[in-house]
């Protein structure tokens, strides 16, 4: 449709939402729905006039948080397939997510809905995510645009950070999967980056998004976002969700016919609505059905993947048929997603005790072991539970953080579990010989007990069919997979926001830059209770070899890394291969020590090896160059390391990179030598300009070995302007040298 040809009116009442729900109808074109939905279909048949909400049973997957341990592109592509089914049936033409936003720190009360600390892990994930919902005709919402790792003060917080951190460290994510996906919408954030609120930001959905990025979906604006429909209409911000009722289809008519809203604006987002409109349309399947049964087992296969073993001194699995405590409320009511836009009204819900019972028999004791309704501990429910241990042998504890800690709209204000849980674990440790702790929550806690326990299964939030998954794990008839995709500090204090985070009332000044996550903990050398990509399994991997199919490149050519992988334990089982990179240890830059640059999860069966092969390039050992606003590969030897977590990487190989095409600027008094030398753009001025100083300031090129052996004088030397020889020269020589020097280069 040609929106060109509808009314003005028509063409502002599209660019903004009818109902909660609904994009606008209009002559020839009907409405499409989108819901909310990362992990489990939440449509609301809202009745505005009663003010009544139904929400649909749909079925509920691991959250995020979650699905990232998978580090499995396949099965979240299945996810995205499942769900879209369920969307299609449900008559929804958009499901409002994934959410790529970064954990910058532990507290963020949605990191439960975010996939990771690395944009590469998150991006790879939402994308497969993208493709799979896509790939069945229902659209999505890549959210939120950007910057978005904080609930408290959302709707109004600045995010203070660097062009280098959102370029490394904020944005990667969303650029992935809008160039390697292409997501029909996205959803601008609450929040302001740097002074400018999302939603009005041209910068970054214009400038970035569609001009540098080429993203050729809608932007629709996270709900209730927009304050002036006509910033944000010029800014690129396409659709503002919900209604308003009329308010801003009535002012932007109103500042076209003034003539401080240009039409063009319009047309171009009312366009977009319809194109979006049409494709949903065109996609929708009266007879849809789905099968609430079959997906549960579904939900069930993602989660076996997702669950992570952190901890096993060789308790699991369990034998079938021994006696077992199995302690906790959660057991029974398990925590298995998290609360606001994104909680679910579930088809049904595991009761983990009754898997444990069909799948590992035997005699298990229950024992509630904490209270519901407080986190203070419950003497005598802990007493309950010791005896229950006692009497056992082996204790499994449910514990974690319950649901009122982790929600959309609020942050955590601590990092800590309930007294009731921390008790209760200590108790029944100090009297059973075997205690295993199963850990429920969206992010990391920290963990008082971890030494006094046997082992510890994270099951994150593993959605309605966690109950199986876990059983299965704990009885052997799983092999754990799963590794996780954050850093699990030991305290709070460690992570690099402390201090800093959620800013002020108006504010929230990223001051630990690009380091966040393991980029933190690895550059300050901080232990933490478990690192980045680490995940145990019932089997052991041998990194056997590393190739490269060549040693010298340039930042334009890419490079093949393979690896070979043995499973050398006794039983079958899913490797997670990772992939870092790091780059040359002189580096002038501020490098993180390495980050990650590709992942792959391979089956291997007991006793034999896989063969796994990565494609680098650029960007996998680029960073941004704030100076010269680009993604730079300075030329030098970079470091490939492969491994099984972040801190076990045994493999490594190198490659000398050669930068093609360094910037190149006119130099001044100001240049000093080490740019000169370091950039190659400069090699064929270099000696005319040392040799021009050389005689009274005994200044050359220095050989690698001369500048180990005189750090001082390199120091000197590579940090000198040009202006400074002014003691041994005239100015008029010195500006003569600059002068000629730039005239060869071309300026
Ligand atoms: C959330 C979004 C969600 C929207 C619609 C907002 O409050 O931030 O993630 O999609 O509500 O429910």
């Amino acid at each position: 449709m040609d929106v060109k040809k509808l009314s003005l009116e028509d063409r502002a009442a599209m660019c903004n939402g009818v109902g909660y729900w609904y994009t606008q109808a209009v002559e020839g074109l009907d409405s499409i729905m989108m819901s909310d939905g990362p992990h489990g279909l939440r449509k609301e048949n809202r009745d505005e006039e009663k003010g009544t909400v139904e929400r649909v049973k749909a079925t509920c997957f691991p959250s995020a948080a979650g699905l990232a341990c998978s580090w499995n592109e396949e099965l979240i592509g299945e996810v995205g397939k499942t769900l879209a089914k369920e969307a299609k049936a449900e008559q929804v033409s958009v499901i409002l997510g994934p959410g790529v936003n970064m954990k910058r720190s532990p507290l963020c009360g949605r990191n439960f809905e975010y996939f990771s600390e690395d944009p590469y892990l998150a991006g790879k994930l939402a994308t497969a995510y993208v493709n799979g919902v896509q790939g069945e005709g229902v659209g999505t919402s890549l959210k939120h645009f950007a910057v978005n790792s904080q609930e408290t003060r959302r709707f109004t917080i600045d995010e203070v950070v660097s062009e280098r951190a959102l370029r490394e460290t904020y944005l990667p994510a969303f650029e992935m999967v809008v160039k390697e996906a292409q997501p029909k919408t996205i959803m601008a954030s609450y929040n302001k980056i740097n002074g400018v609120h999302a939603c009005e930001n041209k910068w970054l959905l214009t400038d970035l998004l569609r001009k540098e990025w080429g993203f050729k979906g809608l932007v629709t604006s996270d709900w209730k976002a927009v304050t002036d429909i006509g910033k944000a209409l010029e800014a690129g911000c396409d659709i503002t969700m919900p209604a308003t009722k009329g308010e801003f289809p009535r002012r932007i008519v109103q500042m076209v016919k003034e003539g401080t809203l240009d039409e063009k604006y319009v047309n171009e987002s009312a366009q977009r609505v319809a194109d979006l409109a049409e494709w949903g349309l065109s996609t929708v399947d009266k007879n849809a059905t789905y099968d609430r049964d079959e997906n549960h087992a579904v939900a069930a296969d993602i989660a076996r993947e997702c669950m992570v073993l952190l901890k096993n001194d060789g308790m699991l699995p369990l034998n079938k048929g021994e006696s077992v405590a199995i302690i906790g409320g959660f057991a029974r009511n398990p925590r298995f997603q998290g609360g606001g836009s994104s909680h679910v009204e579930t088809t049904k819900v595991d009761d983990i005790f009754e898997n444990f019972e069909q799948i590992g028999g035997g005699q298990l004791v229950y024992a509630q072991g904490y209270p519901e309704d407080t986190d203070q501990p419950d003497d005598a429910l802990i007493a309950e539970a010791v005896e229950a241990a006692k009497k056992c042998g082996k204790a499994i504890i449910f514990s974690g953080l319950p649901d009122s800690y982790e929600s959309e709209g609020y942050d955590r204000t601590h990092m800590r579990m309930p007294e009731s849980h921390n008790r209760l674990i200590e108790e029944v440790a100090k009297v059973c010989p075997d205690t295993a702790v199963v850990f429920s929550a969206g992010s990391p806690a920290e963990m008082p007990w971890i030494s006094s326990v046997n082992a510890l299964l994270h099951a994150y939030l593993g959605g309605q069919a966690l109950g199986k998954a876990i059983a299965e794990i704990v009885y052997g008839d799983i092999n754990p997979s799963g590794k996780l995709a954050e850093t699990h500090p030991i305290k709070l204090k460690d992570n690099p926001t402390y201090g800093f985070y959620p800013g002020d009332l108006e504010t929230s000044v990223h001051s630990e830059d690009i380091y966040i996550g393991y980029r933190w903990y690895e550059k300050k050398e901080i232990p933490v209770n478990f690192p980045f990509g680490f995940g145990l399994s019932y089997t052991k991997y041998e990194y056997e070899s590393i190739s490269v199919d060549k040693t010298e490149m340039t930042d334009e050519d890419t490079l093949t890394v393979t690896v070979k992988v043995k499973n050398v334990g006794k039983r079958d089982g899913k490797e997670v291969v990772e992939l870092y990179t790091a780059a040359p240890e002189n580096a002038v830059e501020l490098r993180p020590v390495k980050e990650l640059k590709g992942f792959k999860k391979v089956f291997i069966k007991a006793g034999e090896s896989a063969e796994v092969t990565f494609t680098l390039s650029k960007r996998s050992f680029a960073f941004w160059d704030v100076h010269e606003h680009m993604w730079r590969v300075p030329t030098g030897k970079y470091k490939i390391l492969v491994g099984s977590s972040s801190v076990d990487v045994p493999l490594a190989a190198e490659v000398n990179i050669e930068e093609k095409n360094p910037p190149c600027h006119p130099i001044t008094l100001e240049t000093t030598f080490g740019k000169l030398i370091r950039n190659s753009s400069y090699k064929d001025i270099v000696e005319d300009v040392v040799g021009a100083f050389g005689s009274k300031n005994a200044v050359r090129i220095l050989t690698s070995e001369e500048a180990k052996a005189d750090p001082v004088y390199t120091h000197y030397q590579n940090h000198t302007p040009r202006r400074s020889f002014y003691t041994g020269y005239s100015y008029e020589y010195i500006e003569d040298v600059v002068e000629k020097a730039n005239k060869k280069l071309g300026f």
